[in-house]
């Protein structure tokens, strides 16, 4: 059986095949693929997920595979499985900003213990494995948020779209009600990966996203907690796999929100 930091040389290859794919596919004209109301797939997603199954496939054939774009694979009852966003962000990528990453989790039981999310236009590098710290560029990374809501730099998820989207927005709404009066100031990046990695990083103090899927923040979870954030759900409740949304802040920060949001 490997050890975890084996897995976490794994998973930094293979997101650096996602980074290649992404690299190639700069400046070339995308074909966009819709998937629903305003939500979208490029052919650059497609082809770095394509790129990073091959390379797992390979590597690590006994452990099954969640992507976003291509579903589910393999053995479901491995207590393993990796999580995959190839490109999180992906409005955003379509949209010529720098902000967007290939997200990367393995999952144990149902809980997050490695996490790599690359972010290929800052060439920033983010990993984590369970007990064995985070780091950006391999520097350590270690989260120093403020307790009060008044210093807070709160990142939010965006709105929803597709069905029910007005009555899931009415949500996210109310917490902005909420929220705006009191915390420092709210910032909307696009990118739940990213949103994770910069609070890992301290380039913000808060992320909250009220509802969102196990590609777009099981590596960020990691990340998160090895820098020292509590990560959990809009109830309190320690994220894994099948919580719908997420609450990460320093302990204080933490408690002060999940105040202000019930
Ligand atoms: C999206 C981003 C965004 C979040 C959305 C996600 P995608 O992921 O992470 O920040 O608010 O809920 O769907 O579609 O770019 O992979
Ligand atoms: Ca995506």
């Amino acid at each position: 059986m490997m050890e975890l930091l084996d897995y976490l040389g794994t998973a930094e290859q293979a997101a650096e095949r996602g980074v290649e794919v992404i690299r190639a596919g700069l400046g070339r004209e995308r074909s966009i693929s819709g998937k629903g109301d305003r939500d979208f797939a490029t052919d650059v997603d497609y082809a770095v997920e394509d790129a990073v199954r091959a390379f797992l496939d390979r590597e690590t054939p006994e452990i099954p595979l969640l992507g976003e774009e291509r579903g589910r694979s393999g053995d479901a009852d491995s207590p393993y499985e990796w999580v995959l966003d190839p490109i999180d962000g992906t409005i955003n990528f379509a949209h010529g900003s720098p902000l967007f990453g290939v997200s990367l989790a393995l999952m144990r039981n149902g809980m997050p213990v490695v996490g790599v999310v690359f972010a290929p236009m800052s060439e920033e590098r983010f990993s984590a494995a369970l007990g064995h710290g985070a780091a950006l560029n391999k520097q350590a990374l270690r989260a120093f948020g403020p307790s009060d809501l008044s210093e807070a730099v709160v990142a939010m998820g965006d709105f929803s779209v597709g069905v029910d989207a007005d009555k899931r927005n009415l949500r996210r709404l109310a917490s902005l009600q909420r929220l705006v009066p009191k915390v420092q100031r709210i910032r909307m990046l696009g990118t739940a990966a990213l949103d994770m990695c910069w609070l890992a990083a301290g380039r913000v103090d808060a992320v909250i996203h009220e509802r969102i899927n196990l590609w777009d923040v099981a590596a960020g979870t990691v990340i998160c907690r090895e820098a020292g954030v509590l990560v959990t759900d809009l109830d309190g409740v320690d994220y894994g796999d099948g919580a719908l949304s997420v609450l990460a802040a320093g302990p204080d920060l933490h408690r002060a929100l999940l105040t202000e949001l019930a």
